[in-house]
């Protein structure tokens, strides 16, 4: 497809991976909504970017629902869909607190879904459209203390599969990017952005694969990507 006037929302665009991504984006020519929890990084950010900033948490089907009806309002129509917005928790299983386990599917899981639902309808109506989850490595492998963050991964993942076999007869592409670790805010207790590390990746390698997914014609769907560190050692 065509990036270039394309209609864009990006939760979770505020900082790391989707803030990045919302930029290149945007370099191409896109128009761009993205959406945070923090009001006000979000709006400092839609204005550094020159994009529309949309508060809205995810986890809450209403917000997610007004995110969509939004863009339908202000555009028309939408293209993409990136469900980019996530955070981790971890623990060991027999510590498991059940209250996190809810809160990161809530956004993770529940919440991706959520935005899937409404803009399959717009998708289904338009007979085109495309959902990027982005997953990550996490979401085909088990590991210590793993059991909310990778496993809110799994079911991602096994929802991009239900998705994608569901409505690719609507043309709808739906893709998955798994990113190996990224410094960025992500798991940082207080959300501060981490410094890029030279030999590790960066929000831009993901933003790349983002780009290179869509960019292929629309008769074509990558279905899955993964990108780790060419050597992080
Ligand atoms: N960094 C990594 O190593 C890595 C590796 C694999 C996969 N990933 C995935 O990549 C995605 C982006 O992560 P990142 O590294 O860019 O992290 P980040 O810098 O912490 O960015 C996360 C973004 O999501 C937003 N967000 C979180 N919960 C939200 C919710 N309920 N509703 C709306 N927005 C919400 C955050 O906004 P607020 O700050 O306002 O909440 C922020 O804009 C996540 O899904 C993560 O799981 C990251």
């Amino acid at each position: 497809m065509n990036l270039k006037g394309a209609k864009i929302i990006v939760t979770g665009g505020s900082s790391g991976i989707g803030k990045q991504t919302a930029k290149d984006l945007i370099d191409k020519g896109a128009e761009v909504i993205i959406t945070g929890r923090d009001e006000q990084k979000l709006l400092k950010v839609a204005l550094e970017l020159g994009c529309t900033g949309f508060h809205a948490d995810v986890s809450n089907e209403e917000a997610a629902k007004g995110t969509v009806d939004f863009a339908l309002e202000k555009w028309g129509a939408i293209d993409v869909l990136i469900n980019n917005a996530g955070y981790a928790e971890f623990g060991l299983i027999h510590e498991l607190e059940i209250e996190k386990l809810k809160a990161v599917y809530a956004t993770n899981v529940f919440g991706a879904a959520a935005m899937a639902k409404y803009c399959a309808q717009v998708f289904i109506k338009q007979q085109s459209g495309n959902i990027i989850n982005i997953a990550s490595t996490a979401a085909s492998k088990g590991y210590p203390q793993g059991s909310i963050y990778a496993t809110s991964k799994f079911a991602l993942s096994g929802m991009t599969q239900c998705w994608r076999a569901e409505l690719r007869k609507y043309n709808v592409r739906v893709i998955q990017i798994n990113p190996s670790e990224v410094p960025t805010a992500f798991a940082q207790a207080d959300r501060t952005e981490r410094e890029e590390e030279k030999n590790k990746l960066s929000p831009k390698e993901i933003s790349d694969a983002i780009i290179t997914s869509l960019e292929m014609d629309s008769r074509g769907m990558i279905t899955d990507m993964t990108v780790i560190a060419t050597n992080p050692f």
